[in-house]
């Protein structure tokens, strides 16, 4: 366990959200400058806003308090109400938002197959035809990257360009809660992948540690709209600086140690083949920090690696996830590949 890791010594495998912050992003939340970003004042918020549109090759960003916020803001802006959305059936923006698409923007999800963890473009254009057969038009395209339910799996470039290309014009928006993760797993910069889609977000407070926030990125004039739908929301924050601060640690410093993170997924994924091997897990296929498996009582195998003092989770019945992240050192995998090896 590094230094801030899980409290009690615990082995905590749920999710990259649970990290503790850095004593580097307490100090900088201690010394932020701040100001009324309500009035546009917060220098560190502007800075963070600032990196992370340059990162991704958008004109801006805004600092929203969660990437659900952020996903939600992108759909509120490119989807009129009563119009499609494609999405893959299993992404965040679908399964794991409370519906707020349909709840809070008024639009449908055409959820598509995203087995690969990326739409099929076959799909999309069918969508996208489908509206001269008395469906209802898409507005927009939305993309996962990394995809967390197919354990984690980055996007190509050349895979995007080719579902930008049959959404023939149509807005897309990539959920890249763990852009990062994919910019580290195939090298190709945050930017290339930004290049291919109107508005980007990502998560300050997943692979990259920070304790609270997410960035949503585009052009100019849709940012500033974003901006009067956050207020709209609710999500608005004064001295936020606090928390950019931290964030501001998280992009600058963090981004490269995820490597880190995917060589102690892979093990982890080793250990889960090898204890079933049926399982279809293939540790070679684990690119980034997530190890996705199915298990017939996910009950069982939980508590039996929580009184080993290692905490997973589930993302769907009879479905287990593992991940790894700034509180988990190789000590800690090593801890969980021995509660593996004897599961149940
Ligand atoms: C792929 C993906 N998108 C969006 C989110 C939403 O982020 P938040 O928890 O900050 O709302 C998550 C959170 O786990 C996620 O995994």
């Amino acid at each position: 366990m590094t230094p801030g890791g899980a409290p009690g010594g615990r082995v905590d495998l749920r999710s990259d959200t649970v990290t503790q912050p850095t004593p580097a992003m307490r100090k900088a939340m201690a010394e932020a400058e701040v100001g009324d970003d309500g009035y546009g004042e917060d220098p560190t918020v502007a800075a963070l806003q600032d990196a992370y549109a340059e990162r991704v090759g958008k004109q801006a960003a805004l600092f929203v308090p969660s990437g659900t916020m952020a996903n939600q803001l992108a759909v509120r802006l490119l989807a009129p109400p009563g119009t499609l959305v494609v999405a893959g059936h299993r992404q965040h923006v679908v399964v794991h938002e409370g519906a707020a698409a349909a709840a809070l923007a008024g639009v449908q999800i055409h959820g598509v197959d995203d087995t690969s963890g990326m739409l099929v473009p076959a799909d999309v254009a069918w969508a996208v035809a489908a509206v001269d057969h008395h469906w209802p038009r898409v507005s927009l395209v939305c993309v996962e990257n990394t995809h967390m339910p197919s354990g984690g799996r980055p996007w190509t470039v050349r895979a995007l360009a080719e579902v930008r290309r049959a959404a023939v014009g149509l807005p897309l928006h990539m959920d890249g809660a763990r852009l990062f993760n994919a910019e580290i797993s195939t090298g190709v910069p945050a930017a290339a992948f930004g290049a291919e889609v109107t508005t980007v977000m990502s998560c300050l407070s997943k692979g990259l540690g920070a304790p609270v926030g997410s960035l949503l990125a585009g052009p100019d004039d849709l940012i500033a709209s974003a901006r009067q739908e956050r207020h709209r929301l609710g999500g608005a924050m004064r001295q936020s600086g606090v928390l950019a601060a931290a964030g501001l640690v998280a992009l600058r410093g963090m981004v490269e140690r995820l490597v880190d993170d995917h060589a102690r997924a892979r093990r982890l994924a080793v250990a889960v083949a090898d204890r079933w091997p049926d399982a279809g897990l293939d540790p070679g296929a684990v690119a980034t920090n997530i190890v996705v498996f199915p298990h017939t009582d996910p009950g069982r195998l939980l508590a039996h690696l929580r009184a080993a003092g290692i905490l997973a989770g589930t993302i769907a019945p009879g479905v287990v996830r593992l991940v790894t992240h700034l509180d988990i050192d190789d000590a800690d995998v090593e801890r969980a590949m021995a509660a593996l090896a004897t599961a149940p």
